[in-house]
């Protein structure tokens, strides 16, 4: 939304546009195209979230994203409808933003896809373009085609690289657009869709677009493998992780990005895109053993942050309060999908703890237990409590799970006695160590002293 963005903006054209899809990705890229001037029309077929739109809620948490979904929505450029074959109807671009989850062999389930794409065939307008941003394997594109079955429809890879938390900043200023066709008017038709933006353009056939998506997905999930597998050997060394990353991400063939070690990494995507990699390279052939070792690593980070919890309570969890910060698979999300918070505090339960949990995206009650029907099934099992503070009390050890910015500035010395033991596992390196200690908590990192 910046001067420079607005002035681009004025000069490119306004095209009718259908996003199907009104979840992490499709929403941000809905509100997107409406702010760059395009004609917008959202289809979400989940009634809960197509509610919440139309009444002017997120359905989602998504840090700026209310204001850009009221300025196209206050422009006339942005408008819901409740079904992907309305929404299609005068479109010259519609993008598929539907779920691509794990399939039981690791593969990408493509079955939404498949789905959406026989849903709007036979409505889509002679010419238009089918833009698939669902994180799909190499020869999607041909499938949709197949699909849709129509020889006056293209379709075009254009991969989404937003993150969550950031999905607003990301989608208006993204490093990349990446279009992929066989048909490079297609390919270029789309770009232009994006011409605001400024950013780097990487037109391709639909194959290698495809496939970059996984590669960034990957070489992300394996950059933070080797980090916190660094981390495990600081702490054996006695060296402080955080210095190390320092001293890495000066290098600028390295960077700073992606270098916080954790309790392993999470969330829908980069667990199911590494598997769905890994599937389509055994399938072409490929041992692609460096990949696996980066998921099977990220296994073992899970169990060393249950090892540290359980070193911390004497060796045993059995009958053990353990109490638990954060629960989304990183800040500024309201998504628990694939969370290693989630995940270790299922393992720790499973070792006998009795989980409190606090989340700020998570409703807990005050003072008593959330009833049974109200817990989310994936948090079935856990006490869900209303701050940090009932997590923690009556706890053996209380695990920051989640970097939320709120457990920073907590009152560390009313919570001190409140626990049966001030002991704390910082799974996200998030508060500063001395300054705890000096309360008399003892405090235990990831990668440092
Ligand atoms: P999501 O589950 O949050 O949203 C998908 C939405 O599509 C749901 O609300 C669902 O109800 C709706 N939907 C499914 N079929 C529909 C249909 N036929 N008509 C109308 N609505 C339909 O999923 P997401 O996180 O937005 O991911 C979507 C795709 O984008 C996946 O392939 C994912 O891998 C990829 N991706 C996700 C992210 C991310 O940060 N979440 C980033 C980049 C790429
Ligand atoms: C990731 C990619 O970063 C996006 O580029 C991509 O578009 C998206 O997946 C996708 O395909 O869905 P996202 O899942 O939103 O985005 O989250 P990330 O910021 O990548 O974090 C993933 C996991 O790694 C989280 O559990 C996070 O806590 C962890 N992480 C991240 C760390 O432990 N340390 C870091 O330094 C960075």
């Amino acid at each position: 939304m910046t001067t420079r963005a607005s002035a681009r903006e004025a000069r490119s054209a306004s095209h009718p546009v259908a996003v199907i899809g009104a979840g992490y990705v499709g929403l941000p890229t809905a509100a997107t195209l409406s702010h760059f001037g395009h004609r917008v029309v959202l289809a979400e077929r989940e009634e809960g979230r197509l509610a919440a739109l139309r009444s002017g809620r997120m359905p989602i948490v998504e840090v700026g994203l209310d204001d850009l979904v009221a300025g196209g929505v206050g422009a006339g450029n942005l408008r819901f409808c409740a079904s992907a074959a309305e929404a299609v109807v005068g479109a010259a671009f519609v993008f598929l933003c539907v779920p691509t989850p794990q399939g039981a062999d690791g593969s990408a389930d493509l079955s939404y896809v498949e789905a959406a794409a026989k849903e709007i065939g036979s409505h889509l307008e002679s010419g238009a373009i089918v833009v698939n941003k669902s994180t799909v394997p190499v020869g999607s594109a041909t499938m949709v085609e197949q699909v849709i079955g129509r020889p006056d429809i293209r379709v075009v890879s254009n991969p989404e690289f937003l993150r969550e938390g950031t999905a607003v900043a990301d989608s208006l200023h993204p490093d990349r657009i990446v279009v992929g066709a066989d048909d490079s008017q297609a390919a270029a038709r789309v770009a232009e869709l994006f011409s605001s933006t400024g950013a780097p353009l990487i037109v391709t056939d639909a194959t290698t677009s495809e496939t970059i998506k996984y590669a960034s997905n990957a070489f992300l999930a394996t950059k933070l493998s080797f980090v916190n597998a660094l981390a495990a050997v600081c702490e054996e060394v006695g060296a402080d992780v955080r210095d190390v990353m320092l001293g890495l991400g000066y290098d600028k063939r390295i960077g700073f990005e992606f270098l916080r070690p954790g309790p392993g990494w999470g969330g829908s995507c980069l667990p199911k895109d590494t598997r769905a990699l890994l599937h389509i390279a055994s399938e072409a052939g490929y041992d692609f053993s460096l990949l696996a070792g980066a998921i099977a690593s990220n296994e073992q980070q899970l169990a060393r942050v249950v090892a540290k919890v359980e070193a911390a309570c004497g060796g045993s969890l059995d009958g053990v309060t353990v109490g638990v910060w954060g629960l989304t698979f990183k800040a500024n999300t309201d998504d628990r999908r694939d969370s290693p918070g989630v995940q270790i505090a299922h393992r720790m339960r499973g070792l006998g703890a009795r989980v409190q949990a606090f989340d700020p995206t998570v409703a807990g009650h005050p003072g008593d237990e959330v009833p049974d029907e109200l817990v989310p099934d994936d948090l079935r099992g856990f006490t869900l409590r209303a701050d940090p503070y009932e997590a923690a009390s009556g706890a053996s050890v209380v695990v920051v799970l989640t970097e939320w910015d709120e457990f920073r500035w907590l009152d560390y010395s009313r919570l001190l006695p409140l626990m049966h033991q001030p002991f704390i596992i910082d799974a996200r390196n998030l508060l500063d160590p001395a300054a705890v200690r000096r309360l008399g908590f003892t405090y235990a990192g990831i990668g440092r002293q």
